[in-house]
């Protein structure tokens, strides 16, 4: 009943804004004084020059550090040739193809339009890109970085494939939604460094902030799925997940882990306090871990140096019939790995004591992995294997409540409570 009139006003206010960046659109599309002219104004002065073996080698491994693999391949033996469906909460979009296939690739594009694509998310005929391609976390790559990956994907075979258009709801399928979307909620250009910091805290948040793009599950996103303003890296639901917060909070955040504790878990899925599971192991295994150690160090460095971020939620610890039924159920399924008191074994069993994903106030990413287990992510720097079961056939969803309230609030944890009806959902969403 509460929720009736909120849901309400949130609609309205939705429509209105809506209607505001629609006709922000329109504004735009019929002056044209947005990013196309700024990105004209800029190429015009830039030399055709061609680039060198290590602009390519650079190239590459900044197409790397931002995964353009993983979304720009549908089929393993085409890579980057798109064609992949990402989901977003307004309906899917197809990746285009990025190999130099003349007809359907980047093979007839000059490189001032690529760079117009990153830097300013502007499409070939001027219209723009939906957000699901991070090119506002892009647009803080420097241009000779962007000419550089641009080096690297001309150096690509070509395959020729052209994707399906977009199949996202009304009225997010009218492109020009997209320049009110980009008047509200998009700062195009880089980053000045900061010299008060050292080059290696520049160079972590050049990283993280631009072509590495955590932002875009680390950070809440509003209605419009835009990051939410003062928020930045404080937890974000993606795809039935939780990233979790990467801020300096103490129990989800990352507080109590170190610089090198970071840079293990970045560079082998793995350290002696959690275990990358679902699409963080992507990033692991397509980015992070075949990164250079001094940019996945600058990353740890750069997140250690995050803000606290928002409070908390204050957590009711569960009644101790509560904690008495979670516990049975501990004591009967989980403990011959992960201990009595936790502590299971690093590197092997996660230790669940201080746990930060465990502890993370939307419990999605610890439901996921209760309801259908997982195999550990191996890489070279940790290649032995492991396994989770799932218990999604084995527990009733008051069970699964019920044991996953007791692991965020026993040894010292602390971590709001979820309900069976919490956990019916999420084994719906499967
Ligand atoms: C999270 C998924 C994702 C990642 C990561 C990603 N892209 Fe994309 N990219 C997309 C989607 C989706 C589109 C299409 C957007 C649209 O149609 O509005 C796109 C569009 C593009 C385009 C425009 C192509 C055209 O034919 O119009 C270019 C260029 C591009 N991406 C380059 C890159 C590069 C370079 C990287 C890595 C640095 C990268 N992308 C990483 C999802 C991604
Ligand atoms: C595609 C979405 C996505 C992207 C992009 C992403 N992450 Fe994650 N990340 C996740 C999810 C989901 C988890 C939780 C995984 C789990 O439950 O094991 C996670 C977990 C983590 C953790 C462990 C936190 C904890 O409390 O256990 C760290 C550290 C992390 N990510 C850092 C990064 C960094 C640094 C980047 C950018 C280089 C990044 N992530 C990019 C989705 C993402
Ligand atoms: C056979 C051994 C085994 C049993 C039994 C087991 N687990 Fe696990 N658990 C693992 C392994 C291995 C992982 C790491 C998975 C990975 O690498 O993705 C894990 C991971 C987890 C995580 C994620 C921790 C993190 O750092 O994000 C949670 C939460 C968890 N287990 C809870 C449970 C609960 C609750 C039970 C009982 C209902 C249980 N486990 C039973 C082996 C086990």
């Amino acid at each position: 009943m509460v929720q009736g009139p909120r849901r309400t006003k949130r609609t309205i206010l939705a429509r209105v804004l809506l209607c505001t960046a629609f006709a922000v659109g329109e504004v735009f599309a019929v002056s044209e004084v947005f990013a196309v002219s700024e990105g004209h104004a800029q190429s015009k002065v830039e030399p055709t020059v061609q680039p060198t073996a290590e602009d390519i080698a650079r190239g590459k491994a900044l197409a790397d550090a931002g995964d353009c693999a993983s979304c720009h391949t549908a089929d393993p033996a085409k890579p980057f040739a798109g064609g992949k469906r990402i989901d977003t909460p307004f309906g899917g979009i197809y990746s285009p193809n990025l190999t130099p296939d003349r007809e359907t690739g980047l093979g007839a594009w000059s490189d001032d339009e690529f760079y117009r694509a990153l830097r300013f998310g502007v499409a070939r005929d001027g219209s723009r890109y939906y957000p699901a391609f991070p090119y506002p976390n892009f647009t803080r790559l420097t241009r000779q970085d962007i000419f550089a990956i641009r080096a690297y994907l001309a150096t690509l075979t070509p395959m020729s494939h052209a994707p399906r258009a977009p199949e996202l709801r009304w009225p997010f399928n009218y492109r020009v939604v997209m320049r009110g979307w980009n008047w509200l909620f998009f700062k195009p250009g880089i980053l000045m460094p900061d010299q008060q910091k050292s080059a290696e805290w520049n160079r972590g948040r050049y990283l993280v902030e631009g072509v590495a793009h955590c932002g875009a599950c680390h950070t809440p996103k509003n209605m419009f799925g835009a990051d939410r303003r003062g928020q930045a890296y404080g937890g974000g639901r993606v795809a039935g997940m939780f990233a979790p917060r990467l801020d300096g909070a103490e129990r989800g955040g990352l507080k109590s882990w170190s610089v090198e504790d970071i840079t293990e878990y970045l560079q082998s899925g793995r350290n002696a306090r959690s275990h990358a599971g679902e699409l963080m192991s992507e990033v692991v295994v397509n980015s992070t871990s075949v990164m250079s150690d001094g940019d996945v160090r600058a990353i740890a460095v750069y997140l250690k140096d995050l803000p606290a971020g928002a409070p908390e939620p204050k957590v009711t610890p569960p009644q101790p019939s509560q904690m008495a039924a979670g516990e049975k159920l501990y004591n009967g399924a989980c403990i011959a790995c992960h201990e009595a008191d936790g502590s299971g074994a690093p590197r092997i069993y996660p230790p669940l004591p201080g746990n930060a994903n465990l502890q993370s106030a939307d419990a999605s990413s610890t439901l996921r992995i209760i309801l259908d287990g997982a195999q550990t992510l191996t890489t070279p720097r940790a290649p032995n294997k492991g396994s989770m079961p799932a218990y999604a056939a084995k527990m009733t969803d008051q069970e699964i409540a019920d044991v996953t309230n007791y692991i965020r609030n026993a040894w010292g944890n602390a971590a709001p409570l979820v309900t069976a009806d919490q956990v019916a959902k999420a084994r719906r969403a499967k």
